[in-house]
């Protein structure tokens, strides 16, 4: 008889793939080659400017080229002209002018690549590399915000009611400004490409969030239709929003596979990822808050600054918090994106929100000060009933619960609130709380299921899994819509090829992917079913089909388990090899009607050593309503891998520019600081559940992104509670708190 399942959504299941990729037969993109899947594969080392702003007089390739097994020495000098077709990305982060590799003389950054030396080895192209000489006619680059290379980009101008007013009336005013350093997302395995042509098709397998994004930017790159490219991305080995565009390596691995009539592969080194890839870029926050007796927010004023590179406008949602987070009938918000002689920054985990919530909790913090109230009770008297933006209802926003859960959790109500107050030994202890909230995106996806004749079943989706663990999450939704065990399932991504998906970012994936995914397998379940009632040999003819239902891979009367059939019987007597359905999910006006955000609530406690300045994060606990969990353990390897990143965020990570030529000083896992295992204390996360059905199908709010955003602020203000000292420059140094 049929053993009764319980729904695999909802089970901290181990992630399918985590036997791939821990015995070494998860290919990524560099490996394509050694596990067999491309072959005859060149070399290309990229060579990379080391002026910061000026133009190239000349580039001595013969060297370079006169070495036994250099294959072609590729740069603006020879290369062939590039079409660049306009095309926008989906998402798109900057406007203006993608960098047009090898077109022109121009150095618009340090780093930016100038030439690529392609070689039978890569020990050949890198000493090869090492001999090509360029020289530049340099300028000194404008690498600081305070002393822009062009006019400042007007990226965003909000007003609601009238902020001057709100703030001549003010019981308490509060003029801050805060900084955030560049930051870079440094995954674990590097970016690399390997493209192959046959004929005018190509072929890449890339590191990528979206292999539609490279697919569509190799096609206008090369003024070739989007059907003659093909992007292949399996296992993605981190990425943070680092992966999310196509990149100049990517088109450069390409370019060189085509001139040199070879496959031909390009891996970024670590120091390259700095200038060849994306970051978080510095961003200047200055905020005023106005508020009444009781501690209401009347007024709140932000002036966002934030780098751009001189041929992009990258824009991200700074704007968000500051617009929706409290209840403040009067708001005024500008952001500029300044110009610099730089690369394009790109979005980094919680981009937008994870910035901007630093100055405003940070704000909110100093702020309860000023009143003397407790800081989570601040909160609590600005919790909005409605999205203050738009006036549209929040489709659920469960951030008092979560504030309650937490308070609870790490015992805040035995806080004593005057800093300076805790000690252990040299150590200052301090607490600090901070809200973090993220906007549900979600768009439009599709997927395909087969259910084969052997009782299993694949499913396709041209998603990505850069570490959540889509593999595993959609297994779950996809098993328990067809009725299959999980093992039975086999989940498939990273393929151009197959079904559309919305970027593997913002943490829209579980949401947008998930809903197509479970249309898509409803209805390969509900077409078994009609062959089933159909079918005059099978068990179940002639039964209503909203009266079957499959378990464990067998229909059956829901009313009377006995009467049913597995779908094996019922496709071998129908002579079918597999039945096939195509789904998918968009996003309706439930968009619009409703506000939509996956929220927490960030406790952080620090000890910070009295004489030293040392700050050693002792706790760092959130609360999140983030929806529905799809699987717990995977959610709690997001949260935790989130919250380490705002540890990082708050007290480490800070990329170093060298203003005299724009160099990156610390372009290496040693000297550009993250935290690692004996920084990481006790972290860890509560979600409250539930199922946010306005939100998407599935009732997901996402949470990869939620989950870094607040920990620097709550950490700032432990720091603050703990010593009396507000730092308002992230990341906090021993040096800050001397
Ligand atoms: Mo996330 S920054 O959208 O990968």
């Amino acid at each position: 008889m049929t053993r009764q399942t319980r729904p695999a959504a909802g089970t901290p299941l181990s992630r399918v793939d985590g036997r791939l990729k821990v015995t070494g037969q998860a290919a990524y993109a560099a490996e394509h080659d050694a596990h067999g899947a491309v072959r005859g594969v060149a070399h290309g080392v990229i060579v990379t400017s080391t002026v910061g702003r000026g133009r190239i007089t000349g580039i001595d390739t013969r060297a370079a080229a006169g070495q036994r097994g250099v294959l072609k020495v590729i740069s603006h000098v020879n290369a062939p002209e590039l079409p660049y077709r306009p095309w926008r990305g989906v998402p798109d982060p900057a406007r203006g002018e993608r960098l047009r590799v090898f077109q022109d003389d121009r150095v618009r950054f340090f780093g930016q690549p100038v030439a690529v030396v392609v070689a039978e080895t890569l020990e050949i192209a890198w000493h090869a590399a090492s001999l090509v000489r360029v020289s530049y006619d340099a300028g000194r680059p404008a690498t600081d915000l305070a002393s822009p290379a062009g006019e400042p980009n007007e990226s965003e101008n909000y007003t609601r009611g009238n902020v001057d007013q709100a703030l001549r009336q003010a019981h308490v005013r509060l003029d801050r400004t805060y900084r955030l350093q560049r930051e870079h997302h440094n995954p674990m395995e590097t970016h690399a490409t390997i493209a192959r042509w046959d004929g005018d098709r190509l072929t890449v397998w890339d590191k990528t969030q979206i292999v539609l994004n490279t697919r569509a930017g190799l096609a206008a790159d090369f003024g070739i239709p989007e059907a003659s490219v093909r992007v292949i991305s399996p296992f993605v080995g981190g990425a943070f929003g680092s992966a999310l565009r196509c990149w100049p390596h990517v088109t450069i691995a390409a370019l060189a596979a085509r001139e040199v009539r070879r496959p031909v592969k390009v891996a970024l080194t670590r120091k390259q990822m700095y200038t060849g890839t994306g970051f978080r870029p510095v961003t200047e926050y200055k905020i005023t808050l106005g508020a009444d007796q009781r501690g209401r927010l009347t007024a709140t004023v932000h002036d966002i600054r934030a780098e751009t590179s001189t041929y992009e406008d990258y824009r991200e949602g700074l704007g968000d918090v500051g617009r929706m987070t409290h209840a403040t009938p009067n708001v005024r918000l500008t952001y500029r994106t300044v110009p610099l002689d730089i690369n394009t920054p790109t979005w980094m985990r919680g981009p937008g929100p994870a910035t901007a919530a630093y100055a405003i909790e940070s704000a909110m913090d100093e702020l309860a000060y000023e009143l003397g109230m407790d800081p989570i009770e601040l909160r609590m008297r600005n919790e909005p009933d409605r999205d203050p933006s738009t006036g549209v209802p929040f489709s659920t926003r469960r951030l008092r619960e979560c504030f309650r859960v937490g308070s609870r959790t790490v015992g805040w109500d035995r806080r004593n609130p005057r800093p300076r107050t805790n000690r252990d030994g040299n150590w200052l202890i301090g607490t600090g709380v901070a809200v973090a909230t993220y906007h549900t995106a979600r768009a439009a996806a599709q997927a395909l299921a087969r259910l084969h004749a052997d009782g299993t079943a694949t499913v396709q989706c041209g998603t990505s899994d850069m570490g959540p663990g889509t593999y595993t999450s959609m297994t779950q939704v996809a098993a328990d819509a067809i009725g299959l065990q999980v093992p039975r399932v086999r989940f498939q991504l990273g393929d151009s090829s197959m079904p559309p998906s919305p970027p593997h970012g913002g943490s829209m994936t579980m949401a947008s992917v998930g809903s197509a995914v479970q249309d898509t397998c409803d209805k390969l379940r509900r077409q078994a079913i009609a062959l089933a009632v159909q079918d005059p040999r099978s068990p179940l003819h002639g039964t209503t089909p909203d009266d079957v239902t499959v378990a464990n891979g067998r229909l059956h009367l829901r009313d009377n388990p006995a009467r049913g059939e597995t779908y094996q019987q019922l496709l071998a007597r129908n002579n079918r090899t597999y039945l096939e359905a195509r789904g998918g999910y968009t996003p309706g006006d439930e968009v619009e009607r409703f506000s939509t955000h996956a929220y927490g609530a960030v406790f952080a406690q620090v000890a910070v050593d009295e004489h030293l300045g040392l700050v050693r994060v002792r706790q760092v606990h959130g609360v999140y309503d983030a929806g529905r969990i799809i699987n717990p353990k995977l959610a709690d390897s997001q949260a935790i891998g989130g919250m380490v990143g705002g540890i990082g965020m708050a007290l480490l990570e800070h990329t170093i520019t060298d203003p005299r030529d724009g160099r990156i000083v610390n372009a290496n896992m040693a000297d550009y600081l993250v935290p690692t295992n004996a920084d990481i204390p006790n972290v860890s996360a509560i979600y409250l559940g539930g199922d946010d059905r306005t939100a998407d199908p599935i009732g997901v709010k996402g949470l990869g992104e939620v989950v870094i955003v607040g920990v620097a602020p709550a950490i700032a203000n432990a720091v603050f509670h703990a010593t009396g000292r507000r730092v308002r420059d992230l990341p906090i140094t021993i040096e800050s708190l001397l």
